[in-house]
């Protein structure tokens, strides 16, 4: 395995973390460069995704390296019955890192063992989304100036959300404070409950996206209810539409408050937030951008030059 793998965000340390925001907000200014050149870059996407596909191959191809890969994996040779043992095999033969998204849990932590390439998690299952991780904590920063001290109130499908998962396992360094609303069966799993537990992270939960709760936060983190994560589609339809937040609702919230999701959307964010300088989520996935240069960065142990005298 190599160690500058990032499979879990609890791979990084608090100075980690810290060292690859201030790595993306050089490359906010910096975005291109020629680090990477004569490298090249898997991205193997077995499961859909339009951000952090095109980010992180933008990624690449910004510090000058290159991208091989698929973005549909019934066109290579795991619809033939190919392992994702063979796979991560055969791919660190040609290139230099890979990312990967892939449906099962475990999948990254699995390839990672299997090969000495750097290995990024561009997502697994419902388990873990560093990358997108790291892109929130950007935005947060530099939506509210710290890290520190801030009410996180995150809505919708906290079951199966691997981004909200992510997200309360960083923010344990940053004493935040955590609202969780969903419906029982989207319900935030008890292993990230006890993780706040653990660490002395206060939260409350709660099935009512209320006033309260919404004029209470510095961030409001909404997600998707995510169908492709369901075996009873009668179950999904019963919860799919049971949180939307609208322009009305932001009437009295906090003047500091932003609206982050990762996106895609679906109905839980109506079209009227977008006009509100507090929805903060298309402005959230050009940061994933910069995150992942960072991330790549570190997953080839450089640093960009110059990074220090700036
Ligand atoms: N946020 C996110 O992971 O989006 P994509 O599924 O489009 O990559």
């Amino acid at each position: 395995m190599n160690p500058n793998s990032l499979v879990s965000i609890a791979d990084l340390t608090k100075d980690e973390i810290l060292d690859l925001l201030k790595t993306a907000e050089y490359f906010e200014r910096h975005p291109n460069s020629k680090i990477l050149d004569g490298r090249v870059a898997a991205t193997l996407f077995f499961e859909p995704s339009t951000r952090t596909r095109l980010s992180f191959e933008t990624a690449v191809n910004r510090l000058g390296g290159r991208v091989i890969g698929f973005s549909d994996a019934s066109t290579s040779s795991s619809s033939k019955g190919e392992t994702l043992h063979d796979t991560i095999k055969m791919v660190s033969n040609y290139v230099d890192i890979i990312i990967m998204r892939h449906f099962l849990e475990g999948a990254a932590r699995y390839a990672s063992e299997v090969t000495d390439v750097p290995v990024v998690n561009a997502g697994d299952g419902a388990n873990q989304h560093p990358s997108q991780t790291m892109l929130d904590l950007y935005s947060i920063y530099k939506t509210q100036g710290t890290l520190y001290d801030l009410t996180i109130t995150m809505v919708g499908d906290l079951k199966y959300g691997r981004t909200v998962h992510s997200l309360i396992m960083a923010m344990q360094y940053f004493r935040p404070k955590f609202n969780f609303v969903a419906c029982q069966e989207l319900a935030m799993p008890d292993e990230y409950k006890r993780f706040c537990d653990e660490k002395g992270i206060p939260y409350t939960e709660t099935t009512d996206f209320s006033p309260e709760v919404i004029n209470s936060s510095d961030i409001i983190y909404m997600t998707r209810v995510q169908r492709e994560r369901f075996t009873d589609i009668m179950e999904y339809e019963r919860v799919k539409d049971l949180y939307n937040l609208h322009n009305s609702m932001l009437d009295n919230s906090k003047d500091n408050l932003r609206i982050l999701h990762p996106l895609p959307r679906i109905t839980e964010i109506s079209y009227d937030v977008d006009a509100n300088p507090k929805a903060y989520y298309f402005d959230q996935a050009r940061n994933g951008l910069y995150a992942r240069q960072a991330i790549i960065c570190r997953a080839r142990g450089i640093k960009p030059e110059g990074m220090t005298n700036d």
